[in-house]
């Protein structure tokens, strides 16, 4: 006869399709060694409250470790009644200690069991999301510092607007990033407290040391309300929106590649390992990998909505709605791991071209140095903005750049025009003056790339 967790009260087993509607093995199999971990330790937790003594704590501990190995080579068989990953363990360690391993559970309940796995999970998925953050982020300062001082054209409505560095704009995407690495920080402090001890909903009367079991499985402290702990799933809706915000930011880098990439803007090429060819058309090349990354921003994101409405309106502490975090958060982490090694794949290889993008900057982009020309000279902004923008519509008027317009005629606009306005026709020389912190010039690029490794390597 099969192990069962429960079923005193019970004359019949659950209904087929219930059973097969209620077994989340599938999914939640990926927490065995969390649910070891945990379960090792409460068994020492119970030994302290003298429930078991220090040998019987020892024979699970060891047979508990033992598991691990049987999950490890794929040697666990799982049974027509198991019903999650929780009852699985605990009926493997009965197998082997009988008796003893039925104490294991004393006081404790699948509902503090299950979110305490999560955490220790999460904060694992956290330190691997973190190190794959850093991973693009380092590759797109080196990038930075390969290309820097390559010009192009700095869009805002997808309009040229003004001439900015080729690293300026990568490493606005680095910096969207840093962010997402901090927020990931925030949440696995904040979510760091032990809900383990909490049992079913009303805590634990049996004399269990919660603070040594949070010290011993590394938390920071213990959940304060054993109503709230068990039914508690903010942290993993924390997790599923960092992870939507990541995607979100890599899908507008990957918009931004597309967009480059056209033969109509050729900045970029994207190396052949991460582009797709047509079936029908022999010339085609597409960014295949770029479209995948910006997609699945709506695949993380519809999870976010999916976990929240799984949450809506449940009543207090623990119900079985709360089984379908597990889908959402763990396929949530698994996408975004793909996308992110994509990403930087895509980064790693691809080809800055530095004459298209150059070639592609315009007088028209040079009309507001022209305006802080005027400002320098000591014209107020606004009447600045005014002048520039009546020789630009005097150039257009004639067909010609703003550059082609003779000294003499810009003089009618405003006499302060003087020789030295060549200056300011020279794009890079424009970028330089960029130079507050923040700005595009290259002292501030270069005080952006220390930025931003310092944080690659605190991530
Ligand atoms: N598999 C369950 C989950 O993931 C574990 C908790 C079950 N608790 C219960 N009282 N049925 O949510």
């Amino acid at each position: 006869s099969c192990y069962k967790m429960w079923g005193g009260r019970f004359t019949e087993g659950p209904h087929e399709a219930l059973h097969s509607l209620n077994n989340s093995l599938p999914y939640d199999s990926r927490l065995y060694a969390d649910d070891l971990d945990a379960s090792k330790a409460y068994a020492e937790a119970l030994h302290r409250a003298g429930l078991i003594n220090s040998a019987e704590a020892d024979k699970l501990v060891k047979n508990l470790e033992l598991l691990r190995f049987d999950w490890i080579e794929g040697t666990v068989k799982i049974l027509p009644g198991d019903e999650d990953v929780h009852t699985v363990n605990e009926r493997l360690l009965v197998e082997i200690t009988g008796e003893l391993g039925q104490r294991l559970h004393t006081g404790r309940s699948r509902n503090d069991q299950v979110v305490t796995d999560m955490k220790l999970w999460l904060r694992k998925a956290i330190r691997e999301t973190l190190g794959r953050l850093s991973g693009i982020i380092e590759t797109a300062t080196r990038q930075a510092e390969l290309h820097l001082g390559v010009l192009m054209p700095g869009y805002t409505h997808l309009q040229r607007a003004q001439t900015v560095q080729f690293s300026h704009w990568l490493l606005s995407h680095a910096f969207a990033l840093r962010e997402d690495g901090q927020r990931l920080l925030e949440l696995r402090d904040r979510a760091n407290v032990l809900p383990l001890g909490s049992g079913a909903l009303a805590g634990n009367p049996l004399g269990i040391d919660r603070l040594w079991l949070a010290e011993r499985l590394g938390f920071s402290g213990v959940t304060a309300n054993s109503m709230h702990a068990v039914g508690d799933r903010d942290f993993v809706v924390d997790f599923i929106y960092c992870c939507s915000m990541v995607s979100l930011h890599l899908s507008r880098l990957a918009e931004d590649l597309i967009i480059y990439s056209t033969k109509e803007f050729d900045f970029i090429k994207l190396a052949d390992g991460f582009s797709s060819g047509s079936s029908l058309m022999p010339q085609k090349r597409n960014p295949d990998s770029l479209e995948l990354i910006r997609g699945m921003a709506g695949v993380i994101t519809a999870n976010l909505t999916g976990i929240m409405m799984t949450i809506k309106g449940t009543p207090s502490t623990y119900n079985k709605d709360l089984q379908y975090d597990k889908q959402f958060c763990f396929q949530s982490f698994d996408k975004l791991s793909q996308v992110l090694e994509v990403t930087d794949g895509v980064l790693q290889t691809i080809q800055v071209k530095q004459e298209s993008m150059e070639a592609a900057l315009s007088t028209d982009m040079l009309a507001t140095d022209w305006a802080y020309y005027l400002v320098k000279k000591g014209v107020p902004f606004r009447q600045a903005h005014h002048i520039i923008g009546r020789v630009v519509s005097e150039a257009e008027k004639r067909g010609v750049d703003i550059t082609d317009l003779p000294l003499g005629d810009l003089q009618k606009f405003s006499p302060l025009f003087g020789s030295d306005i060549v200056a300011v026709a020279d794009y890079s020389n424009n970028v330089q003056q960029y130079n507050a912190i923040g700005g595009t010039a290259s002292s501030s690029i270069v005080e952006q790339l220390r930025l931003l490794k310092k944080c690659a390597r605190d991530l």
